[in-house]
C-alpha cells in the first residue's frame, strides 16, 4: 500500500472529461471506493477493485493502465493508478463501471480535481439496493463478476453498446438480474426455491409500479408434451415512456425450476453471459438458512448442470462463477470447467480473487471462456 503520496510533479490540467495532462502524456488518478454496509467486504474491496480495474485496463481501456496500487489519502482507501494519456469519455464510462467506484480524482500534485463518473444506471439504483434477506449475493461482488465476465468474453469492446444477455442458472431472488437490467441488459434466471421466484415478482412487480414504469410482469407454467415443467416469470420494462414506445425495452425471464434441466427450458447460444454464485453448502454463521434448493452439494450440483449451462452459452462466451473454497477447492472447480470445454482465464484481474465472506465461507471467482 501506498501512503499518502502527495508529493508527485503536478501535471497540468486539461483534456476531456475533467482529466489532467500530465507534461510527458502521463496522468494519475485516485479512484475512491464506496462504502460498503458490509464491512468484511469493505476490508477486501481495495485488492478487489485493483483486480477489476486491471481487466478493464487490460481489455477495454485506451489510455494506458500501469501502477494500480491501493493509496490512502487523508485516511480514506484509494486505487491509485497511472495512465498513458488521460482517460477520454469512454475511459472514464468503464472506470465508472468497477463495482466499487464511488468518485475519481486526476491527481494535481497534493490535490485531487473530481473527474465526473459516468455509472451504469438504466433505472434507480435502488432496484439493487431495496431487496434484503438471508443468502443474497453482495451487490457490489455480484457488479464485480458481472465486469470480469463480460470483459473475458468476446464482447468486452462492447459491453456498453449491446444489448447482451446475462444468465444467471442460480438467480436466487435476481441480484445478478437486477445488475443486468442496470446495465441494459436482458436476463434470464433458473432458481429451484419456489419462495425465491414469487419473493422475486412480488418485488419486481412493487417496484415497477412505484416507479411507475411501463412495464408488464406475469407468471406462466411451462409445459413439454402437456405436463407441466415448469413455472416462468416473465418481465418486459423501460426506464421511461418513450423508451417503452421506442421498443427500446428489457427482459427478465426466471424459471422456476432444477437448473440441471436448464436445456430443457432453453435455447442453446441463447446467452453472452453466464454469471452465478453457487451454493456455499453451508448454513449461514448469523443468518438462519442456507437456501433449500434440490442440491445442497455444490459439486455435485455443478457435476450435473454445467454441461447444460456451457450449451447455452454463445460461442465466444464467458461463464463467471463464485463459490466457497472451503467446500470446493479452486482446483476441482477448475477441472470441471476445462472438463465442460470451457478455457479458464487467466493473468492480471482474474487471479488472487480469493476473499472472506464469514467464518465458513471464503469466496474465490474463476471466470472461463467457450471458444470462439
Ligand atoms: C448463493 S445462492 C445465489 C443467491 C443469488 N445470487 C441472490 O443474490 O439472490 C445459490 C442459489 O442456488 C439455488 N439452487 C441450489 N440448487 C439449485 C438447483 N439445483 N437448481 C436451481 N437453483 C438451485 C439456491 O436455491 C440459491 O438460491
Amino acid at each position: 500500500m501506498i501512503e499518502d503520496q502527495t508529493t508527485r510533479t503536478s501535471p497540468r490540467s486539461a483534456g476531456e472529461d475533467g482529466a489532467g495532462e500530465g507534461g510527458g502524456g502521463g496522468q494519475e488518478y485516485a479512484l475512491l471506493l464506496a462504502p460498503s454496509a458490509n464491512r468484511v467486504y469493505a476490508d477486501q474491496a481495495p485488492r478487489l477493485a485493483q483486480a477489476e480495474l486491471t481487466a478493464f485496463g487490460d481489455r477495454v481501456l485506451h489510455a494506458g493502465l500501469r501502477d494500480v496500487a491501493e493509496v490512502r489519502l487523508g485516511g480514506l482507501p484509494y486505487v491509485g493508478f497511472r495512465t498513458a494519456r488521460p482517460l477520454d469519455h469512454d475511459d472514464v464510462a468503464y472506470v465508472s463501471h468497477v463495482s466499487s467506484a464511488y468518485a475519481l480524482f486526476a491527481r494535481e500534485g497534493a490535490l485531487l480535481r473530481p473527474v465526473t463518473l459516468t455509472p451504469p444506471a438504466r433505472y434507480d439504483d435502488d432496484l439493487i439496493t431495496i431487496p434484503k434477506y438471508a443468502g443474497k449475493t453482495n451487490e457490489q461482488f455480484t457488479r464485480l463478476l458481472l465486469n470480469l465476465t463480460v470483459l473475458a468474453s468476446r464482447r468486452a469492446a462492447e459491453m456498453r453498446q449491446r444489448q447482451l444477455v446475462v444468465l444467471d442458472p442460480l438467480c436466487g431472488r435476481g441480484t445478478t438480474c437486477n445488475q443486468a437490467l442496470m446495465y441494459g441488459y436482458d436476463a434470464i434466471g433458473i432458481e429451484a426455491d419456489g419462495g425465491h421466484v414469487e419473493a422475486y415478482a412480488t418485488f419486481l412487480r412493487t417496484w415497477l409500479r412505484r416507479k411507475r414504469l411501463k412495464h408488464t410482469v406475469e407468471v406462466t407454467p411451462v409445459r413439454r408434451e402437456r405436463k407441466r415443467v415448469a413455472r416462468k416469470l416473465t418481465a418486459t420494462m423501460a426506464p421511461s415512456r418513450d423508451a417503452h414506445r421506442a421498443g427500446d425495452t428489457q427482459q427478465v425471464t426466471v424459471f422456476h425450476a432444477d437448473t440441471t434441466r436448464a436445456r430443457e427450458l432453453l435455447k442453446a447460444g441463447c446467452c453472452d453471459v453466464i454469471v452465478t454464485d453457487a451454493p456455499y453448502g453451508v448454513v449461514h454463521g448469523s443468518r438462519t438458512t442456507e437456501w433449500a434448493g434440490p442440491s445442497r452439494n455444490p459439486r455435485a450440483l455443478l457435476a450435473g448442470a454445467l454441461d447444460g449451462w456451457v450449451e447455452l452459452l454463445r460461442r465466444g462466451g464467458a461463464l463467471g462463477l463464485s463459490f466457497n473454497s472451503h467446500v470446493t477447492p479452486r482446483t476441482e472447480i477448475v477441472t470441471l470447467l476445462e472438463r465442460a470445454g470451457l478455457s479458464v482465464v487467466s493473468g492480471p484481474g482474474y487471479d488472487g480473487l480469493s476473499h472472506r465472506v464469514d467464518q465458513g465461507i471464503t469466496r474465490d471467482v474463476v471466470v472461463a471462456r467457450k471458444p470462439t
